[in-house]
């Protein structure tokens, strides 16, 4: 089912598996279409099935990621590369080992760098050098962080440090051995970063995503709720489960009748 709500397309799927492909051939369209596009990337558990069904299409129907860049959302910091906690690692085993992308085409923000200004500096540098990012994909927080962009965010921001919000700690708290583990900080694209992209696709599933979802699509452009800025780009696709679209289609519903 499709709905469209200001500038947004809502793609709404019965499960998590479906939600998933429809990203993943989104993703994969965009890879066929410009074979040398620029990936704005995610982590999370949202994401995870998305890049299950990218890398069985890329098995079956040979698509070519050689040219392809993919810059990353943001990463712990301070945190190892080989950390398995790590968005480098994540990004590895979920996608990366398993197509045919160049390790130099790979940009995740490094969260080994001594001086975290200039590694933000230059990453915005490079992407804004290599044309901006084609395609971001997004999930989101309950909080309505985008990236790590926490409640309360600078809708001007760039590539910056962040300080983790208290639900995004617990929230992430199940990737790691305990919650004092979980970094309280990270390196995080801007919202500026974000709204740059030339189009932006988030994904989200669970009832947990549902009053977020609603918020983010309904509610006041605030940056009590980041993702709200969504609202203000011109192309944007959500993608969700039937659960996180409940608040939605009740909210659509309701105006119907
Ligand atoms: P999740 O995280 O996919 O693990 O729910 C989303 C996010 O925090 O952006």
């Amino acid at each position: 089912m499709k709905i469209k709500i200001g500038n947004i397309n809502i793609l709404i799927t019965e499960t998590y598996r479906e939600m998933s492909k429809k990203a993943a051939s989104l993703v994969t369209a965009q890879v066929i279409i410009k074979p040398n596009s620029i990936l704005g990337l995610a982590t999370g558990s949202t994401p995870a099935g998305m890049y299950k069904e990218m890398v069985k299409i890329y098995n079956s129907d040979q698509v070519d990621y050689s040219e392809i860049k993919s810059f990353n959302l943001d990463e712990y910091y301070p945190i190892k590369k080989y950390n398995k906690q790590s968005y480098a690692y994540y990004m590895d085993q979920h996608l990366f080992k398993h197509i045919n992308i160049s390790n130099q085409h790979i940009f995740i923000p490094n969260g080994e760098c001594e001086d975290v200004e200039t590694e933000c500096r230059a990453y915005d540098e490079r992407i804004h050098i290599l044309g901006g990012i084609d395609l971001q994909v997004l999930g989101i927080g309950v909080n309505g962080h985008i990236g790590f962009n926490e409640p309360d965010v600078h809708f001007e921001s760039r590539t910056h440090m962040v300080t983790l919000d208290e639900d995004t700690i617990k929230a992430n708290a199940r990737f790691f051995p305990s919650k004092d583990e979980v970094p309280s900080r990270a390196i995080s694209m801007g919202i500026r970063t974000i709204m740059d992209s030339k189009k932006i696709l988030l994904l989200a599933n669970g009832l947990g995503k549902a009053e977020i979802i609603h918020r983010t699509v309904f509610g006041e452009i605030s940056p009590n709720v980041p993702a709200s800025i969504l609202q203000l780009h011109k192309d944007v696709t959500i993608i969700l489960d039937k659960d996180a679209a409940e608040q939605v289609l009740n909210h659509a519903k309701c105006n119907e009748a």
